[in-house]
């Protein structure tokens, strides 16, 4: 198992506790541990019955259903399976007639600092005509749509109106390349795609529709009828007739009024792609009912959402955390939300505070890597530093996508929450749809660093390779026992992968396996206050976590082994960084022999900028590495883990008796 920071060791020690205030306990929905453990008591004792009563009182239901789980072919588990309803209709109709119709559900503010707000209503009559248009292309109940977008209230819309149609909706992260893009419009079988003009990030233009057109031209797209394109700005861009549409083209004429279509709780609602061990992206498959209940459960519970809050979720619509709680989850909860479209650094590293000032956010929701990269910007320009902007409106803030280190922790606690705002560290993953392990703001007393306990009615653990459970301190994996409602249903495609991945046969084949390790605390150090707390640390498998995006190690090394022109082998790990968690570290063998000087920068540069077309930006390595050969035992298997060692500058303390070519250890050690 692989530990990926230094800065997660420190917080074996941690013993800092900061137990809820009393404002906050008598305020929150779940208030107080007696009530939480009466919650996990009651999952306890009737689980379907825990899952049943949540699900009726929290989604409108076209058909009742009449069975909660279905367990008969496990892994493939189903919920509430013959009820319907419409995962659109959760979010926008059920607030008609209520005091939310007329509420703000989006306080959109563009990349230059323009700001527009669309209320219930208004984006239910936006949803329904870009339904009606869509379906005037054609577009229909399982159908699926590929969206390329920006962070714009469009790309909600365009979310919200497949799920209206039944159609399923796979968004693509704006940042992955052009053969990203048509390896999921192929492997989905798209019969539309929804893109824009351009994206405006930090002040730049950058183009989607022609990645769009360039993706489309790779092959093996026919089945693509439709093109629709938002016009961003006034800039042009290529229009194939027949194919292509503009938005405003698309919606004209077109009735603000669309029924939504229920379907079943069991039909898929997205399908997003994400990194696994292999070279291939998976299409994890989530489902109406399940996926919706958690994103609202989990906004009352985990942000214990109120009507006069304003929430802000900072995450991208690509990725999962923007999926649900920021297209799904605030508007099922009825709630007001602040949308981004750029960049926290643009026009400055304040913007994020400016924007909580502006809005009077109150409920803030980002990642370790934005706050660790405030910090530093904020030492170097006073201007910057959150002390100075009126940061009074935050009542919660929250943290997702890789641990948060205890120095960050503490930062953001003090100078953003003003030692007031709770901090709820968020563990889950893509497949679990939403919120997993994460302190509750009125019952959890915090501890940085430590992700904390399990939502109530999840059944959590750490096992070793035997399935055996973990004594609290000592480490091992991380494993869901029983299905819950959000979970991953399949990946698209694949459900061999499906089983093989997360539902291993050595476990039992019905147990969740993470792909994260992770270690429960003594409470030694804190006198109990902690005791059965998860702390999470790190992925087991090969999979990295750079800024809080999951990048395939098996991904990097396809990419770099398909320039046949140039590479020979290469072989990818991750390294600490204290920006960005981990960072992407690359051994490389060309065939050419091995460059030195200016010859191995140029080259390493060509590497990453075909990295970079291959899979995004994203995926560009930190550090590339020349070597003669790889580091391989005499059957010719490499050696990762001296690779690791090697990147972080480690010196090599492991057994290299079954190594071929020790002296290779050197070479590949020396920087460029
Ligand atoms: C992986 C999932 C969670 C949605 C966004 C990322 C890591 C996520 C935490 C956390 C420690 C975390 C895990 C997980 N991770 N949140 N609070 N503390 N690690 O979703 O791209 O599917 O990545 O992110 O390693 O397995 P994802």
């Amino acid at each position: 198992m692989s530990v990926p920071s230094s800065a997660i060791e420190s917080v074996l020690i941690e013993n800092r506790v900061f137990p809820p205030s009393d404002a906050m306990v008598k305020c929150a929905r779940i208030s107080g541990m007696a009530a939480y453990n009466a919650l996990c008591a009651q999952a306890g004792g009737d689980y379907e019955g825990f899952w049943a009563t949540l699900a009726r009182e929290n989604l409108a239901w076209s058909k009742p259903f009449t069975k909660t789980l279905d367990e008969s072919n496990a892994p493939f588990y189903k919920w509430f399976e013959d009820g319907e309803l419409n995962a659109s209709a959760n979010c926008l109709d059920r607030h008609m007639g209520t005091p939310v119709e007329n509420k703000t559900a989006i306080i959109f503010e563009a990349d230059d600092g323009a700001v527009a707000k669309v209320t219930y209503k208004e984006l239910l009559a936006r949803v329904g005509q870009f339904a009606n248009a869509l379906k005037a292309r054609g577009v229909k109940k399982g159908d699926r749509v590929i969206l390329y977008m920006p962070m714009t209230v469009e790309g909600v819309i365009a979310m919200q109106a497949c799920a209206r149609l039944g159609a399923i909706h796979s968004v693509v992260f704006g940042g992955f390349s052009a053969k990203a893009l048509q390896e999921r419009i192929v492997n989905i079988g798209a019969v539309a795609v929804i893109t824009a003009n351009v994206q405006m990030r930090g002040g730049r233009a950058m183009p989607l529709k022609a990645v769009v057109d360039e993706a489309l031209a790779l092959g093996g797209c026919e089945a693509v009828k439709t093109v629709l394109v938002y016009q961003r700005t006034k800039d042009a861009c290529n229009m194939v007739a027949g194919r292509d549409l503009t938005f405003e083209q698309a919606l004209a004429g077109q009735s603000t009024t669309c029924a939504p279509v229920p379907v079943s709780a069991e039909h898929p609602l997205f399908v997003l792609y994400t990194s696994g061990s292999t070279g291939q992206p998976k299409g994890v498959v989530h489902c109406t009912g399940g996926y919706l209940l958690w994103a609202k459960l989990t906004m009352d519970w985990t942000f214990d959402l109120k009507p006069e809050d304003v929430f802000w979720c900072t995450a991208d619509i690509g990725w999962i955390t923007g999926h649900t709680y920021v297209a799904y989850g605030p508007l099922a909860a009825g709630g007001t939300q602040i949308m981004f479209e750029g960049v926290p650094t643009y026009p400055d590293a304040g913007r994020f505070w400016q924007m909580i000032e502006r809005h009077k956010c109150s409920v803030f929701y980002t990642a370790p890597t934005a706050v660790r990269s405030l910090i530093k910007a904020s030492e170097a320009d006073p201007k910057v530093h959150p002390k100075r902007f009126d940061l009074s409106s935050l009542r919660i803030l929250g943290s997702v996508g890789e641990p948060i280190n205890p120095e960050a922790w503490v930062w953001y606690y003090k100078n953003v929450g003003g030692e007031r705002c709770p901090i709820v560290d968020t563990w889950w993953q893509t497949e679990t749809g939403g919120h997993m392990i994460n302190p509750l703001p009125g019952v959890t007393a915090l501890v940085p660093g430590s992700c904390t306990l399990p939502l109530p009615g999840l059944m959590i653990s750490i096992v070793d390779e035997m399935g055996h459970e973990m004594p609290n301190g000592s480490g091992g994996m991380l494993v869901i026992k029983r299905p819950w409602p959000s979970m991953v249903r399949t990946i698209w495609n694949d459900p061999e992968r499906f089983k093989k991945s997360y539902f291993p046969e050595e476990l039992g084949g019905k147990t969740y396996l993470a792909g994260d390790g992770a270690v429960r605390s003594t409470g030694e150090a804190t006198n109990g206050a902690d005791r059965g707390y998860f702390r999470i640390t790190g992925r087991i498998d090969d999979v990295l976590n750079v800024s809080g995006h999951r990048m395939g190690t098996m991904e990097i090394e396809s990419a770099l082994a398909a320039k046949s022109d140039l590479v020979a082998e290469a072989a990818v790990v991750g390294r600490p960084d204290d920006l960005t968690g981990e960072a992407i570290c690359a051994f490389v063998v060309l065939k050419g022999g091995r460059p030195t000087g200016d010859e191995a920068v140029r080259i390493a540069n060509e590497l990453r900028n075909w990295i970079a077309k291959e899979i995004g930006p994203i995926a560009k390595p930190k550090d590339i590495r020349f070597g003669d050969n790889l580091p391989k035992t005499r059957s010719g298997k490499i050696m990762r883990r001296l690779l690791r060692s090697i990147a972080k500058g480690e010196p090599i303390t492991q057994d290299v008796s079954t190594l071929e070519n020790p002296q290779i250890l050197k070479q590949l050690a020396e920087k460029l």
